[in-house]
């Protein structure tokens, strides 16, 4: 069942929203090369917690950190280490979700380590530009598939590939909610957008194909080919005035 939330619910998900925005804002200056994936996530969750808010992913299903940390190729649910540093010429994705007043706000971004390879730097890219591709349907009367045909259409002109096996998904009093949002799929297909509803959209791109597994922690999922994987993620509230990125600060340069 997709739940759709008023006005004022989806004011109080922009609150949650601006706090995993703020989250990213502090943690930018601390990627660089030499820094453990577990300080940035004791950066996170000290941040989070300061805002009055509580981490949404400690503690779901057993996940054991704040925020998850996925380096080069591994494409998402990296579990942040006190002897995993990130090196010059890394890619990291940092995953956030921030709890707030009853509701959940979920982002992720990718991040360069010092300098990296154009390459690199292009999968970066196209990742975050297919986020946008797909919100040019996040409008009430489209369908579900529209944003996810759109993301898929993007990412493989540019001679990537989406992962198929993890979705985007609603968002709201829980983490996931009702309807998953493929990265994949057909125009006119899936349940049609209506306002209210809100949704993270969340393209994993993977430089070669899109074939992954999960290693024996449960948890931190890569790619088959050793390949690089970015992600970009924000929550979505589709409005009669458009789509809302919540987890955007409203001054952010995209
Ligand atoms: N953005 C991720 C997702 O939607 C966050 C979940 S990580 C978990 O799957 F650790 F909390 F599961
Ligand atoms: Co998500």
């Amino acid at each position: 069942m997709i739940i759709l939330k008023t006005d004022s619910e989806i004011e109080i998900m922009k609150q949650a929203g601006e706090i995993v925005a703020l989250t990213f804002e502090m943690l930018k200056e601390h990627i660089k090369p030499g820094v453990s994936t577990k300080h940035l996530d004791e950066l996170v969750e000290k941040f989070i917690k300061k805002c009055k808010a509580t981490p949404s992913f400690l503690g779901y299903n057993g996940y054991p950190a704040s925020a998850c940390i996925s380096k080069n190729e591994v494409i998402v649910h990296g579990i942040p280490k006190s002897d995993d540093y990130l090196k010059e010429g890394d890619i990291v994705s940092i995953d956030i979700g921030a709890y707030y007043k009853g509701f959940h706000a979920d982002a992720a971004r990718t991040y360069p380590v010092g300098r990296i390879s154009p390459e690199a730097n292009r999968l970066i890219e196209v990742t975050k530009q297919s986020f946008f591709e797909g919100l040019k349907f996040a409008y009430e009367g489209f369908r579900i598939g529209d944003i996810s045909s759109s993301i898929q259409e993007y990412v493989e002109k540019n001679g990537f590939s989406v992962v198929r096996s993890l979705v985007g998904h609603g968002v709201g009093k829980n983490l996931h909610e009702a309807p998953d949002v493929p990265n994949f799929g057909t125009k006119g297909r899936g349940p049609r957008l209506k306002n209210g509803m809100v949704i993270a959209i969340e393209p994993m791109v993977n430089e070669g194909t899109y074939d992954c597994y999960t290693l024996p922690d449960g948890w931190t999922t890569v790619t088959r080919d050793k390949k690089l994987s970015a992600h970009y993620e924000n929550t979505v509230a589709i409005t009669k005035d458009g789509p809302r990125l919540l987890t955007m600060l409203d001054n952010e340069v995209t």
